[in-house]
């Protein structure tokens, strides 16, 4: 399919095919229609190998402490972060966890779920919304207006990308009057971006625009004080697009390896862009962590080889055509076989400076990363989470072999060598209890322990018969050898701060417990899991770099009205809002969790939306949806920066199953038919930053 001459939603690869998750149009131009591929996991890992017993020996070799965690605040002053952001473990309120539930600082009534055909942004009573920046809004003084009719490559360049995901507000120091935007633009969907054409040139000139709209933004912002909207600044100091063509440098073990050159890039150690930029994470030092997750589509190969069938990388078109264009994005072109082993890994930015090199990290792995998020441990050690998004893959944890430092530049280099971890869960309650109906079994939790299964350790591969450069570009082919757990496609994965439990979003798994697949385990418990769940881990002695844990089930999503198998850690069900396909979380100052969902329209018919999950207390488990994103879009990002009263999130895809001719949404301008747009709306939709506060 090309971009300009859009495909008939049924005749898309995925039609038909999509219940318990997204829209065939979704699949298409997000994730290459990974499901109709072969599972790219077909490894057995049901058993613990002899390396993973080995693991638990090693706790000595790290040297681990026995102090508890010290829990340093995204934005502490201490590692030369901005202003905080996040909560400081000082933040703890006196009397967190009783009497009637942790109200926050958000109080709100939730909202009524809203039907999935609906093209409206809903937000509580008494909150407002607006967009801070929308697709195509000029970021800098020479960038045109955005003309929806006649887009350019340049233009865009200079413009916010599309289809924005993670997103975070990173406010200066000072008066809370400044600030930066930072945000991933991770897909674009030709087919309602570009008018419809048949000429080559003009379907090559929308293939460059689309390869600039990919990437991250960063936008300054400022606002009157504190609690009141932010505008973005055209032309701002920090002001910065990265895109497809961006240089960025590779660092770590599996820097300049052999694996990584291509006849563009001879001595592996540069690349040029980045692509599938899902969700990411904010670091103390006021990095962004960035994670390329679904890059096998952009690619065509021979797909022959194991590696290419682990990465689901085929013989077949790429998704957006890009080989048309750029001999890189086919590697059975000579001189570019390892072209693909340059994505799929997690970005560090430094948003603060927008003349610095972004980094890819290869000691964090390479794999469908959807982010990444980190905690420092008592021994200053930086720890950070990160999931393989992709059903049956796995949960992994990095952590740095250096500690936190007041230096900045210092902590630049955090990330670029550690240790690298993937998670064994194992359940406590008898096989035979979970038979994959999401029944509680008789002690009545899903839970049980864990182990982190050690990949790369001081520098030396633990994985036999691969080196080091092997096990972090072929990352997935390591997990497989050593029996880490086949999860339903983990998505965002963060540590709360305030108490250092860690949030696994499982979105769904549709092939749990298909004939030849994987069935239901404790910490995967339904067949087929339509609907997600979220897992709660709590690292032994509350150590981030410890390598065991406990875990139990928070969530087993669903609507309850019209499915048994949910669980709201004992929650009332009649009283939650429902929730499907849980996929970014973030935590409000006073430990509660908020998750966004992608995929509630295919499985309860309701726009996805962003819900707030209450942590401690009688009201444990309770779920109150806050705002509903517009029909056909997903909802990202969330930042909930509730000491100052806001809420941000980014909207992706709104109506992506309409045409340029017939949109399906006309989010956020909302330009009716037969009027005039307004300087700066256009008739179609716009994937925007949203902020949402009080009237
Ligand atoms: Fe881009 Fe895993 O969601
Ligand atoms: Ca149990
Ligand atoms: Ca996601």
């Amino acid at each position: 399919m090309t971009e300009t001459t859009r495909t008939p939603l049924s005749l898309l690869p995925m039609y038909g095919h999509t219940k318990g998750k997204r829209s065939p149009v979704t699949c298409h131009f997000k994730c290459g229609n990974a499901c109709l591929g072969e599972t790219c996991n077909t490894t057995d890992n049901e058993y613990f190998r002899d390396v993973a017993a080995a693991a638990l020996s090693r706790r000595n070799v790290l040297g681990l402490g026995a102090a508890g965690a010290v829990l340093i605040a995204a934005g502490s002053a201490a590692t030369g972060g901005p202003a905080a952001a996040a909560p400081a473990a000082s933040a703890l309120p006196t009397g967190h966890g009783h009497g009637r539930g942790n109200v926050g600082r958000l109080p709100f009534t939730a909202i009524t779920p809203v039907d999935k055909s609906v093209d409206a942004f809903t937000v509580p009573a008494g909150y407002t919304w607006s967009p801070i920046i929308r697709w195509g809004d000029p970021l800098f003084a020479d960038a045109p207006a955005f003309d929806l009719q006649h887009q350019t490559p340049s233009a865009q360049k200079r413009q916010f990308g599309y289809n924005n995901d993670y997103t975070d507000v990173i406010v200066d120091h000072g008066n809370g009057r400044s600030g930066i935007l930072v945000c991933n633009q991770e897909y674009v969907n030709p087919g309602i971006m570009f008018p419809a054409t048949t000429d080559p040139a003009q379907q090559a000139t929308n293939r460059a625009i689309a390869r600039a709209a990919h990437g991250m933004s960063v936008v300054e912002l400022t606002r009157r004080r504190t609690g009141r909207p932010w505008s973005y600044t055209v032309g701002g100091r920090r002001n910065r697009r990265v895109d497809a063509d961006t240089t960025f440098a590779f660092d770590g073990p599996a820097a300049g390896s052999a694996l990584l050159r291509t006849v563009e890039h001879a001595d592996g150690t540069t690349t040029r862009g980045t692509i599938g930029n899902c969700s990411g994470g904010t670091t103390p030092w006021g990095t962004v962590l960035s994670g390329e997750e679904n890059f096998n589509g952009y690619f065509r190969t021979p797909g022959t080889s194991a590696e290419d069938k682990r990465y689901g990388l085929m013989d077949k078109p790429s998704t957006y055509g890009w080989e048309a264009d750029e001999p890189r994005w086919d590697t059975r072109n000579a001189g570019y076989e390892n072209a693909a082993h340059q994505f799929g890994w997690i970005v560090e930015i430094d948003p603060q400076d927008p003349t610095s090199t972004p980094v890819k990290h290869t000691a964090m792995g390479r794999f469908k990363h959807e982010g990444a998020n980190v905690r420092v441990d008592g021994e200053g050690r930086v720890v950070a989470y990160m999931g393989d998004d992709e059903k049956f893959d796995y949960l992994y944890k990095f952590v740095s072999r250096r500690r936190v430092s007041r230096n900045r530049a210092e902590n630049l280099k955090l990330l670029s060598e550690g240790d690298l971890f993937v998670a064994k869960f194992r359940g406590d309650s008898g096989a035979s209890e979970i038979d994959g109906s999401g029944r509680l079994p008789a002690d009545g939790a899903f839970d049980g322990s864990g182990m982190w299964l050690p990949l790369v350790v001081d520098g030396r591969s633990q994985v036999s018969g691969m080196s080091v450069e092997e096990v972090l570009v072929h990352t997935r082919l390591a997990a497989d050898q050593v029996g880490a757990t086949k999860m339903d496609r983990c998505e965002d994965v963060q540590p709360n701060l305030l108490t250092g439990k860690v949030y696994v979003a499982c979105t769904n798994n549709s092939d749990r417990g298909k004939t030849g697949k994987a069935g239901a385990d404790e910490v995967n418990p339904r067949t087929p899991n339509r609907d997600g769940h979220i897992v709660e881990l709590t690292e032994t002695g509350n150590r981030a770099a410890a390598t065991t844990f406990r875990w139990n089930l928070l969530l087993v999503c669903g609507d309850p009205a019209t499915n048994t198998s949910t669980y709201f850690s004992g929650f009332p069900k009649e009283k939650v809002s429902p929730i499907s396909c849980p996929d970014n979380v973030a935590f409000d100052s006073t430990g509660n969790l908020w998750i966004s969902t992608d995929g509630a329209p295919s499985t309860i018919g309701y726009n996805d939306g962003l819900f707030k999950v209450t942590l401690e207390g009688r009201e444990r488990g309770r779920v109150q949806q806050f705002l509903s994103v517009p029909t056909e879009a997903e909802t990202c990002g969330p930042v909930i920066h509730d000491r100052d009263g806001m809420v941000y999130v980014a909207v992706q895809h709104p109506g992506e199953e309409g045409s340029f001719a017939a949109q399906h949404s006309l989010f956020p301008d909302y330009v009716r038919p037969g009027t005039s747009p307004r300087a700066g709306q256009v008739a179609a939709p716009r994937p925007s930053v949203v902020q949402v506060h009080r009237r």
